[in-house]
């Protein structure tokens, strides 16, 4: 039965929320156990559908997965024959499986990764995947709906220069060079927190890198790894949903188990907009004096830039700030969904290509609004809070992917924020 969440505005938020590790992170390093023989223990790993996704490709890999949802805690056996293919109708529920393809190749010799098609938030293809495995050595090709890379007499370490600096492209180059023969340097590598935790956990299970996290990574490949245990990144994105909702709201929010270091951009503009951000022993805490948010401009950019994650949050809060801000994407082209729907609420935009010009209003105007990926549909259900009436955010499916016990987390802050059944006849 499809659920919707079903917000009434008015509430400032107040108190303390908590974040888990990062999905994005959680997911790969789910991928990175499959490079090493024996048992991964993963800990702080989010309560998500996708984990579960993820999981189920590990066990048609051969593998043994136990997954304590409540307790954060994955255990991955991995047996030393796996195999190396990964489903259509896995790739298709979770993009982010593409990311068993450095793994595969590296530990088996070859993989068969269904290529992922469109999703709502734009094209997103694999060639700077296969380019970059391609200089390690493999035969890279598609064929029925697969990328096949192969490598049967393994990979050789090489320079390596990304057009662009993907997070997918870096975690499969860096993920398939640990166990190549020789050096493979990185260069216009993404510099995402969530890859330096990746590289964290390779270098203790015995890989030698250096440079996660800035644009230039070497690795030295080695003969084997060990499995080990690894607690995942905190949740920058998870993070960040919170600070943006804390200034839209009026509200004062403690963000526990953040590290605000991963959020120097974001933070940035949640102070331009009017409230203070302090660390605090826990995390952060962001507090407006519960003054209305001021209008502030976005450009979202690969880390350490502003994240084009969080871009439909900082929408949000200028649709009702003081006011105007225009908003620029720069990273995925169909990122503005969320701009049609906040019109609905009554926000005041205008698209125009990659640029949104945002006249910020007083209050918004409850309406049924619908969720079309994760961050969208967070937004849409903070816009509620900031929306005379109720609104409904279809789609509450998408807002599970990203945020465990999302309308728990809402009500914990003071928010009036429920789940019910979507009866909608025509859906
Ligand atoms: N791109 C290509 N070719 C490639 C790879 C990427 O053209 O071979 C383009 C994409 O089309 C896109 C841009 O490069 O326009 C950025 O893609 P990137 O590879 O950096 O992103 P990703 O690995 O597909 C991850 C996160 C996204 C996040 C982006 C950007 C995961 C599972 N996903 O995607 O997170 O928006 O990085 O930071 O790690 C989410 O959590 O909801 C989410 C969408």
């Amino acid at each position: 039965m499809a659920e919707r969440f079903r917000v009434v505005g008015g509430t400032a938020l107040r108190g303390e929320v908590a974040v888990w590790g990062a999905k994005n992170s959680a997911l790969k390093l789910m991928a990175v156990a499959l490079l090493a023989v024996g048992r991964t223990r993963l800990t702080n790993v989010p309560a998500i559908l996708d984990v579960t996704i993820m999981a189920e490709l590990l066990r048609r890999l051969g593998c043994t997965v136990d997954y304590d949802a409540p307790s954060g805690v994955v255990e991955i056996d991995v047996p030393e024959k796996i195999g190396h293919r990964a489903d259509y109708d896995l790739v298709r529920a979770l993009r982010a499986s593409t990311a068993v393809l450095g793994p595969l190749v590296a530990r088996t010799g070859s993989a068969d990764v269904a290529v992922p098609g469109g999703d709502a938030i734009g094209s997103r293809g694999l060639d700077l995947h296969a380019a970059g495995l391609e200089a390690l050595g493999a035969s890279v090709h598609v064929t029925h709906g697969f990328l096949v890379a192969e490598a049967p007499r393994g990979l050789d370490g090489a320079e390596i220069r990304l057009d662009f600096p993907s997070v997918g492209a870096t975690e499969n180059v860096l993920t398939a060079a640990v166990l190549a023969r020789g050096t493979t340097r990185l260069e216009n590598a993404a510099r995402e927190p969530e890859i330096a935790d990746i590289a964290a956990m390779l270098t203790s299970m015995g890989a030698q890198i250096s440079g996660a996290g800035t644009s230039v990574i070497e690795v030295h490949g080695v003969d084997s790894l060990t499995a080990i245990e690894h607690a995942v990144v905190p949740d920058r994105i998870a993070a960040g949903t919170w600070a943006f909702a804390a200034s839209a709201t009026r509200g004062d929010v403690e963000v526990v188990g953040a590290n605000s270091d991963h959020l120097v951009a974001a933070l940035e503009l949640v102070e331009a907009s009017g409230a203070t951000v302090t660390d605090t022993p826990r995390g952060f805490r962001v507090d407006s004096g519960g003054r209305r948010p001021r209008a502030f401009d976005v450009a979202t950019l690969p880390y350490p830039g502003f994240p084009t994650d969080l871009q439909p949050f900082a929408l949000a809060c200028n649709a009702v700030a003081e006011g105007s801000a225009m908003i620029t994407e720069n990273l995925f082209e169909a990122r503005f969904r969320t701009v049609q729907e906040l019109n609905r609420l009554g926000a005041e935009t205008r698209i125009d290509g990659h640029h949104v010009m945002v006249h910020g209003v007083e209050r918004l105007s409850g309406a049924p609004v619908e969720a079309s990926d994760i961050r969208a549909g967070a937004a849409l259900v903070i816009a509620g809070l900031v929306a005379d009436g109720v609104t409904t955010v279809s789609g509450a499916q998408h807002i599970d992917r990203g945020y465990a016990g999302f309308a728990e987390s809402m009500q914990g802050l003071g928010a009036d924020v429920t789940r019910e059944p979507d009866d909608d006849p025509f859906l």
